[in-house]
């Protein structure tokens, strides 16, 4: 049983690299609510990476499956819900996220996403010949879809992950 009683999901969204996993556990912890994570739920399903999945069977079938998995996860009881990059893109996704929950943007500027994401090699959009350029246009481009979101919290770029939660539960 949970300590809080969550009226709706709270759905995190925002860029690769803006901390929705971390800080979508952090507050799972903090308000002993379950944490549902999309991207790892469409790894678990199909029993393979996200980057398998794009190479394998193409983005589209990744956007179809991300779908499917965000209406399946939100469908149970209230949550945190920490999604892709991408899943807010499209407009199905955010109708359901904001009937069954409350979308968050974390809202994190390009360089503290580029200093987060350089070293990693688990985001297939960014395996380019210039993925600080591929970041920046994908990042101008979804800037104007996540203010759709309902609310928005400001992530600092020295800020540690419990401020940041601090600072989401306050919005
Ligand atoms: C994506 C972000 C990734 C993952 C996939 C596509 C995107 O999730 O869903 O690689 O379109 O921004 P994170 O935001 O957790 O990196």
């Amino acid at each position: 049983s949970s300590a809080y009683r969550l009226k709706r999901s709270v759905v995190l969204v925002g860029m690769m690299g803006s901390g929705k996993s971390a800080i979508g556990r952090a507050l799972s912890e903090k308000l002993c609510v379950p944490f549902l994570d999309s991207d790892a739920a469409i790894e678990a399903a199909a029993n393979a990476t996200i980057a398998e999945i794009f190479a394998r069977d193409g983005e589209a079938f990744f956007r179809e499956r991300e779908t499917e998995v965000i209406a399946r996860l939100l469908s149970g009881e209230p949550c945190i819900l920490s999604t892709g990059g991408g899943a807010f893109l499209a407009e199905r996704n955010r109708a359901l996220i904001d009937e069954k929950g409350a979308s968050v943007w974390l809202d994190a500027d390009l360089k503290l996403l580029w200093e987060r994401v350089r070293h990693k090699d688990t985001r297939p959009l960014l395996r380019t010949d210039n993925p600080f350029q591929t970041l920046s246009d994908i990042f101008d481009v979804r800037q104007p879809i996540y203010q759709l979101a309902q609310l928005r919290v400001d992530v600092q770029p020295g800020a540690s992950i419990d401020e940041t939660t601090q600072r989401t539960i306050e919005v």
